[in-house]
């Protein structure tokens, strides 16, 4: 049982592990204590345990839930963000995957991006389906999913408007092929927005992970780095259930399934690698 307000803290950092998988260990004390301490302050309740009650059983606690995720989630990103891993989707992944549908007889390709944050990694997703397999994908029926358990973030996607430090590493051309540009900064056009959904989605939370079926490919980028081992296992186990047989799975450049899996085969590509289902590895 925590003794003070100091150990009380940690019941809120064990609830969010709990729900969502991050998990903060005390070496991240200083960062997840102001983050709670500015949610209690806002709410004007004078402990960690009124504030779990009020989280758990309150008709605005899964409000308030959103908040302190929005509170303690790390949203960084870009368009372009690591371009070599979408250069091998659109060189290698994508082709083969195309031959291995056509085989079977469909002409639907599934991608999600998990953790997606407001939605540059799907759009750029989209962007190079569009600029480099052109034809290739014309008669396919593409659809690229972006989840992410920070609301804030999904409605930013779905309005699909950014900075220009968002684009900074989207060659000028191409900006002007994809983007519309008004006095709010740069909107993707509709190209783009046809082949993009966007959801709310808790990846640690098995209901939610229910209809994730039959994706083709999964990016996860440096979105487990905030995970433990035992959170990390459970989700990447899910992921495996997602994907088709064969179906690949990409995460950030410093992170890796060492030590998670062994359901998945490492692939080398110029600039990085990507992880590929093997055949039965769903039980
Ligand atoms: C650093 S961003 C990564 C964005 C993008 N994937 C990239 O690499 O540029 C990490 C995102 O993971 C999301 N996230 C963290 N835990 C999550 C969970 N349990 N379910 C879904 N999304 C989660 C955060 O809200 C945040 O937007």
């Amino acid at each position: 049982m925590p003794q003070s307000m100091n150990d009380e803290v940690l019941l809120v950092r064990d609830y969010i592990y709990e729900t969502s998988g991050m998990y903060f260990p005390d070496s991240k004390r200083y960062f997840f204590e102001s983050r709670f301490a500015h949610r209690l302050q806002e709410l004007k309740l004078d402990s960690y345990h009124a504030y779990l009650r009020f989280l758990c059983t309150n008709s605005e606690g899964p409000k308030e839930y959103s908040r302190l995720i929005q509170e303690i989630t790390i949203n960084e990103t870009s368009f372009f963000r690591n371009a070599a891993q979408f250069r091998a989707m659109v060189d290698l992944i994508v082709p083969e995957i195309l031959k291995m549908k056509q085989k079977q007889g469909t002409n639907r390709l599934r991608i999600w991006s998990a953790g997606c944050s407001s939605g540059e990694e799907p759009y750029t997703i989209a962007l190079f389906l569009l600029e480099y397999l052109k034809d290739k994908i014309r008669n396919w029926q593409v659809e690229i999913l972006g989840t992410d358990i920070d609301p804030s973030v999904i409605e930013a996607a779905k309005r699909g408007i950014y900075t220009e430090y968002r684009l900074r590493n989207v060659p000028a051309e191409i900006r002007k092929r994809f983007f519309n540009t008004n006095h709010n900064g740069f909107a993707v056009n509709d190209n783009l927005k046809r082949l993009v959904n966007f959801r709310v989605s808790n990846l640690n939370n098995k209901r939610d992970n229910i209809p994730m079926r039959n994706f083709d490919i999964i990016f996860c980028r440096n979105v487990l780095i905030y995970f433990n081992t035992v959170s990390k296992k459970r989700v990447v186990e899910n992921f495996c259930e997602s994907l088709v047989n064969h179906g690949f799975f990409l995460l950030g450049h410093s992170e890796s399934l060492f030590d998670v899996t062994e359901k998945f085969k490492l692939v080398h590509f110029p600039g990085g690698m990507a992880y590929k289902k093997a055949a039965g590895q769903d039980g």
